[in-house]
């Protein structure tokens, strides 16, 4: 070593190369923490080559991680960047991360409704991928709404209103957005570890001291069964708590999408409407769950229908559409939105799509309105894309729901009505309609203390 050189790196500091690292992890074998703490080191300072790291994910997303692994490849992950210290906010602060549907626009209700009662939400979200949508693309459909920031402010933010809803800073989990962003294009998405890692890496380097995990099941999830998110549910559960959090796990079905609307400015109005005393029914159930879980995790409340009760009482009376105005306004965006969502973009035609039959709509491939969605502009198909936040789809019939041949199905919001031309057959497809009144499951499936 050089005069010069300052610490050594963590990859001279343990026995075993790269390559021998990541073949054996493709042979099967374990790594240590240490290795794996030099591995994400070695990744961030550039000593670790981008394909190299994707041959890493590529051999855990064969042979798997064990619980111990997971916990170390989390923590290396969590400290490649600042962990942001929300010491100076009192009481238990707490944040909700689902792991990505269609139509899923329950951060932005839930945030301020669970910082109404009383509990502070500092909360870090994602934009789209593959098929399912946002909370930041979602976000920026308010004019002026910035979600990028600084840690800094991040702080002053939820010591001034106990609310902030913003990107990832460049400075939170610096690996886990370039591991990501390999992953994304490398077909190594959807395993249990890796996942396990990305979410609770920035969840726990954003101040929090308990987390409640929104695993989506269904075809309109990465988790297709329920004995796939029931594993990534415990991974969560497991790894968070070694942390030293306390996390949760609700598994909710995304078999079909929720709410009505799919698209940015169309789903910041719905949650919008759930702030307002409305919006769609399975919309506020999930809602209404996940922010049961949050407020008894903060001790605000002890059971689940005390914290419902609660809940309901900050949108009654107000308070919590009155926190989403000021998160807005703090955020750079126009308040007024959250009260008149018509004010947020909308596109110039609404196309309707008749039912092509009476019966009852039995399902909506969720997955298939996800993708039309993007392919509309709401998401994107390459990442330097920007989203349209205008277009969607609004779902107006839903399964459950009784239909009559050329009622109105779905309606298609684009710039221009060929546009819509080129996907009503997809959106037609993506829905079943039978003669059978369908049984309609719970929307949660469980949930996953332990
Ligand atoms: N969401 C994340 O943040 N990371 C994943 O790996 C999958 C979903």
């Amino acid at each position: 070593m050089s005069k010069k050189s300052k610490t050594p790196s963590k990859l001279s500091r343990v026995a075993r190369s790269v390559p021998e690292m990541i073949a054996a992890k493709r042979d099967g074998g374990a790594l240590e923490p240490a290795e794996l703490e030099a591995l994400i080191e070695g990744f961030v300072s550039g000593e670790v080559a981008d394909y190299q790291m994707t041959a890493f994910a590529m051999a855990v997303f064969f042979r798997g991680m064990s619980p111990e692994e997971t916990a170390a490849l989390t923590l290396a992950m969590r400290d490649s960047g600042d962990v942001v210290d929300l010491s100076s906010v009192p009481g238990v602060k707490v944040d909700k991360h689902s792991t990505g549907g269609v139509g899923d626009k329950v951060s932005i209700c839930l945030a301020p409704m669970v910082t109404a009662c009383g509990v502070p939400v500092p909360m870090i979200s994602g934009r789209g991928l593959g098929h399912t949508g946002g909370t930041l693309d979602k976000l920026e459909a308010i004019p002026g709404f910035k979600v990028e920031t600084t840690t800094k402010r991040f702080v002053r933010q939820i010591e001034k209103i106990g609310c902030a809803l913003i990107g990832q800073t460049a400075d939170l989990a610096p690996a886990d957005r370039r591991l990501y962003a390999l992953r994304d294009v490398s077909a190594t998405i959807e395993s249990i570890p890796l996942i396990t890692a990305s979410i609770l890496s920035k969840k726990l380097a954003e101040g929090i001291d308990a987390l409640v995990l929104d695993v989506k099941v269904g075809d309109g999830a990465f988790m297709k069964t329920e004995k796939q998110a029931r594993e990534l549910a415990e991974s969560l559960v497991r790894v968070g708590r070694h942390a030293g959090k306390k996390v949760s796990a609700l598994l909710t079905r995304m078999d079909a999408p929720l709410g009505h609307a799919v698209g940015n400015a169309v789903e910041s109005a719905e949650a919008f409407a759930v702030l307002a005393g409305g919006g769609p029914e399975d919309l506020r159930e999930c809602t209404f769950a996940l922010g049961a879980e949050m407020l008894r995790l903060a001790g605000v409340a002890k059971t689940e229908a005390a914290a419902r009760k609660r809940l309901a009482k900050c949108i009654a009376d107000g308070s919590a559409a009155k926190k989403m105005q000021e998160v807005v306004k703090a955020q750079g965006g126009d308040p007024r939105v959250v009260l008149e969502p018509d004010r947020l973009p909308s596109a110039p035609h609404a196309v309707i799509i008749p039912s092509p039959s009476s019966g009852y709509v039995k399902s909506i491939d969720a997955r298939e309105i996800g993708l039309t969605a993007v392919h509309l502009g709401a998401g994107r198909t390459r990442a330097d894309q920007e989203v349209d936040p205008a277009v969607g789809i609004l779902l107006d019939k839903k399964p459950g729901d009784e239909v009559s041949q050329g009622e109105r199905l779905a309606r298609i919001l684009v710039r221009n009505r060929a546009a819509a031309r080129a996907v009503t057959g997809r959106i037609l497809e993506a829905y079943t309609i039978t003669q059978r009144r369908p049984k309609v499951q719970p929307l949660v499936i469980d949930t996953i203390r332990r």
